[in-house]
């Protein structure tokens, strides 16, 4: 028997019962629905829509459905839909007729509104703590190689040295970004749809704060049709979870490379990499790979959802019930990415000896040439050229510029002295960019106790 099987006389043909139903992944709404109901329920008998004792016999009723849900002893039937039928069929089977009550002043449209606020706010909670485990892992490693040098790049050329924590440090004010986004998401999330019914309100006394206030909202809907079609705080969170994504794909791109023997810069834990059947020497990146692959299913969402609210006309339309395999994918998928980035980052093993010979053969102290130069009264435009004009004689050579000898380079400029060399060495050339925000130690120790406070006080 169908909860709205009054005016059919025929059976639902199966095809479109498995089309239409939401079960298979609605199911994970049932803690939430239940407390709304819940709410919904304590509302109705403190406003005397429903009598007392039916209110407490339908309030005990959900309460032991959600026990048995924990204790993993419920079944939920695809005939019933969705999870909101399938609660109200078990509720009736556990406490009778009374149960019949429950759906009052409600309907579906204002009860999955409220569900997936009440997951939704959950969920930015659960990417809000594994933002800040990535920051901290983030922090901590940069913390532990103050001292570590690697090229710094553009158009990944060799560009300019920096310090390695200067670079992992640019990922912890991304996810700071994040942090912030997310709790703007959390602000607008706190928005209360229940009262709205299907879609103009309802003809019941009923009472929208007290409701609210139970589940823990600020706010209500103040337009009842907007109420049970807004989704926008879905689009918000699969923005901030597309956001999030990004960062890690920057971050996990980058590992896949410094992880290679190419740059040779980090070697991953065993714990977080991954061999090859086939090659024995083999130590794959997969976890960094997967985060980054991942990356598309989560756009995909965003923009499938965008697409599905474009051109809805108001209100309710079952298009809407599309809104949650994407959302819940999208959060299933950064939740365990950030885990396991923060964990790669934890474990893995800056190879320091190694970066120590990262600048035998560069030119990566170009600039600081040109700039020494400048202190010397040449124009910077024109420093440019001579140290372009030294860069392609020690290409020539076979070397760098340290390389060249003070002859060499008194040729390209009679400005040069012996002291150049010093302006070339590339501690000295990390040293030397103590601009606030800039790569030096000095600098970049600031920068740190900045973030740590910002990643601690946030
Ligand atoms: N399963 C539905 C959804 O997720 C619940 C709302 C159904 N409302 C309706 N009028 N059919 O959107």
């Amino acid at each position: 028997m169908k909860l709205w099987g009054g005016r059919f006389s025929e059976d639902t043909n199966q095809l479109v019962l498995e089309y239409t139903a939401s079960i298979s992944f609605d199911k994970r709404l049932f803690p939430y629905d239940i407390r709304g109901s819940i709410a919904h329920a304590r509302m109705l008998g403190q406003t005397g829509i429903l009598a007392p004792h039916e209110a407490r016999a339908i309030i005990d009723g959900l309460e032991s459905l959600l026990a048995d849900y924990e204790a993993g002893k419920l079944e939920f039937r695809l005939e019933d839909e969705d999870v909101h039928m399938n609660v109200e069929r078990l509720l009736t089977e556990r406490i009778g007729d009374v149960a019949k009550k429950l759906h009052t002043a409600r309907s579906r449209n204002d009860q999955v509104a409220l569900d997936m606020h009440l997951w939704a706010r959950d969920a930015v909670d659960e990417l809000l703590a594994g933002v800040k485990r990535l920051e901290r892992a983030l922090v901590s490693v940069a913390e532990r190689h103050l001292d570590v040098i690697v090229p710094g790049f553009t158009h990944l050329q060799r560009a300019q040295p920096v310090l390695f924590a200067h670079h992992l440090l640019a990922y912890v004010w991304m996810l700071l970004r994040d942090e912030r986004r997310l709790l703007a998401l959390k602000d607008e999330i706190d928005r209360m749809p229940l009262g709205a019914a299907a879609l103009a309100g309802t003809t019941f006394p009923i009472d929208r704060e007290m409701v609210a206030e139970e589940l823990g909202f600020t706010r209500l809907y103040e337009n009842s049709m907007d109420a049970v079609s807004d989704r926008d705080y879905l689009l918000g969170l699969l923005f901030n979870c597309a956001t999030v994504m990004t960062h890690l794909s920057r971050l996990a791109e980058e590992m896949v490379l410094w992880s290679s023997e190419e740059f040779g810069w980090i070697e991953l834990s065993d714990a977080y990499a991954t061999g090859s059947s086939i090659m024995p020497q083999k130590k794959n990146p997969d976890v960094p790979e997967l985060v980054r692959g991942k990356t598309g299913r989560v756009y995909g969402h965003l923009m499938g959802l965008l697409t599905v609210l474009k051109g809805l006309p108001l209100a309710y339309n079952k298009d809407l019930q599309e809104d949650k395999e994407g959302a819940f994918d999208a959060v299933d998928t950064v939740v365990p990415a950030l885990e396991l980035m923060a964990g790669t980052v934890e474990t893995m093993k800056v190879r320091r000896e190694r970066l120590q010979h990262a600048f035998a053969r560069d030119f990566s102290n170009a600039t600081d040439l040109a700039d020494y130069l400048v202190r010397k009264g040449l124009p910077f435009r024109e420093a440019h050229e001579v140290v372009g004009r030294l860069v392609a004689d020690a290409l020539a050579k076979g070397t760098n510029l340290a390389g060249l000898s003070l002859e060499e380079m008194r040729a390209r400029s009679p400005l040069i002295d012996e002291d150049a060399y010093e302006a070339l060495d590339i501690a000295r050339v990390v040293e030397a960019r103590q601009s606030r925000g800039g790569t030096a130690p000095s600098a970049v120790r600031l920068q740190l106790a900045l973030a740590k406070e910002a990643v601690e006080g946030q």
